[in-house]
Formats: structure tokens, sequence, C-alpha cells
């Protein structure tokens, strides 16, 4: 396993925790999808794992590591981006400054301009807009800036939080399939908060389903996907007939 989360337990303010012990885990090479309703702790997940939030107890372990607690900055240097749900880029900038941005840290002129010519590559879009201020791309272009930017620090895993969130169906689509080809290209790991589960499930090996701090359901994407009671919850609604639990899925409440 890439990435564990062991029982953690974190939260904002003091005495109430949101996360009341997720333990979930992130293969090398996986894409796995993190769904379940507003409020569940799905940002809350992805903070703790980022360093800004500190976990009171468990433990986050990153290639065997025990990261829980480090500072986000030093996060970010074992291999971990975080994508925030939102916009994060700087709209006064332009694509080209912004990308830079991601790699302030590298001492390296070459390979701060090697990195940035490879994500050109993989974003022509970007590429033929380098000039442009940030703030006037749409928002599906303001997404891949952000991920380009992420990517910038050649890190192993990503984690993404709402990728599609404000985008229209087409443009949702881009940014999956930008994400499904990053994977394939690069094999970097990525752990997803999506939505929309439905299209976030569908490029996803592995789904999670958290809800009140806790994971409730975990398996195969496809099985998720195909499962009545997360149809109807997380999918829009489904006409099957309640079928007995697939051995795939493991529940996970008690
Ligand atoms: N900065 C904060 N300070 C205090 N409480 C917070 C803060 N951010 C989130 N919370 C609380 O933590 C809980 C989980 O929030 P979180 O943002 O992780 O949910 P989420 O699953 O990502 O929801 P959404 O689908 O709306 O993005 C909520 O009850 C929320 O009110
Ligand atoms: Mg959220």
């Amino acid at each position: 396993m890439l990435l564990e989360l062991q029982n953690v337990v974190a939260g904002y303010l003091k005495g109430v925790d949101v996360l009341q012990g997720v333990t979930l885990n992130v293969d090398e090479g996986e894409i796995v999808c993190l769904i379940g309703p507003n409020g569940a702790g799905k940002s809350t997940v992805l903070r703790t794992i980022s360093g800004l939030l500190h976990p009171t107890q468990g433990k986050i372990l990153f290639d065997g590591k025990n990261i829980g607690g480090l500072r986000p900055d030093l996060v970010l240097h074992e291999g971990i981006a975080h994508v925030p749900q939102g916009h994060s880029s700087f709209p006064e900038m332009s694509i080209h400054e912004n990308l830079l941005m991601g790699a302030f840290s590298l001492k390296s002129r070459v390979e701060r301009n090697r990195r940035l010519e490879a994500i050109y590559d993989m974003f022509s879009l970007l590429k033929e807009r380098r000039q442009s201020k940030a703030g006037n791309l749409s928002g599906g272009q303001q997404k891949l800036l952000e991920i380009g930017r992420a990517l910038m620090m050649s890190p192993r895993m990503m984690i993404l939080d709402e990728p599609s969130l404000g985008l229209d169906p087409k443009t949702s689509r881009i940014v999956f399939d930008t994400i499904q080809t990053l994977r394939s290209e690069t094999g970097i790991t990525i752990l997803m908060v999506e939505q929309n589960a439905r299209s976030g499930l569908a490029i996803s090996d592995r789904g999670y389903v958290l809800e009140l701090g806790r994971e409730r359901l975990e398996g195969p994407a496809n099985k998720l996907l195909d499962d009545p009671k997360v149809a109807q919850l997380y999918l829009g609604g489904s006409t099957m007939e309640e079928t007995s639990a697939d051995p795939d899925l493991i529940g996970t409440t008690p």
C-alpha cells in the first residue's frame, strides 16, 4: 500500500471530531474515489492527509512512513500534492507564473524548466495560453492548471478534492479523461473526492463511501456503481430491487 489511513481521528475544534476513525488505503498506481453526502468529512480526510489538519488519533502511513501531523510543505516534499476544492490558482498571474509557483521550492532552474515543458506537452492548452492570466480561464481550464501546478513537484500521489465541481458535463468529461490519462501515462497514484459519484467511480479502480466521519462501504468501483444502496443515495436514484449484499463490497458499519 502506498497510502494507509488507520483509524484516523481529526477535527477543527477541540473536542469535536469530524473524522471518527477513518481507515482507508490506496495502492501504488490506483485511482480511488471517495464519495459521500455533504459534510461527511471527505474534504477533511484530504486536509488531514496533506497536513492542514493533524490527526489526534490514528496513523497516516505513506510508503510505510508515518506522515500524520507533518506540516503541509513536508507532506508535499514526501510526494503528496493536494488540489483543493474550489479554485486555488492565482488569478492575476499568468498560467506560466502559476505553474512556476508550483515548484517554488525547487532550486534547479534546469529541472524546473524540464518539468514545465513536460506539463506543457501533456496540457497543450496551457502551453498555447501560457501568457494569459489564470483568472481569464474557464473553470475547467483552471482545474487543469491546478492539476498541472500540482505536477510541478513530481508527486508520487495526487489528492483531488471535487475536480468536477461547478463544471458542465462536457468539461467534467475532459477533466476526468485528463486524470485517467495522467495515471496511465505517469503511473501516479490518485485519491479523489467526487460529488459526481457516477463519473468519479467510472474512472476509478476502487471506491469508499464516507458517512458521518467514517468509511461505511468499500469495494471495486464497478461494484459500487452496481450497488442498489449506493445508486439510490449517490447516483441519482435507481429502479433496481434491493438485492443481497455483494461479497466484493466490504460493509464497514458495525
Ligand atoms: N474550517 C472548518 N472549521 C470548523 N468546522 C469545519 C471546517 N470545515 C469543515 N468543517 C465541518 O466539518 C464537517 C465535514 O466537512 P467537510 O468539508 O470535510 O465535508 P465534505 O464531505 O467535504 O462536504 P462537501 O461535500 O460539502 O464538500 C462538517 O460538519 C463541516 O461543518
Ligand atoms: Mg468537501
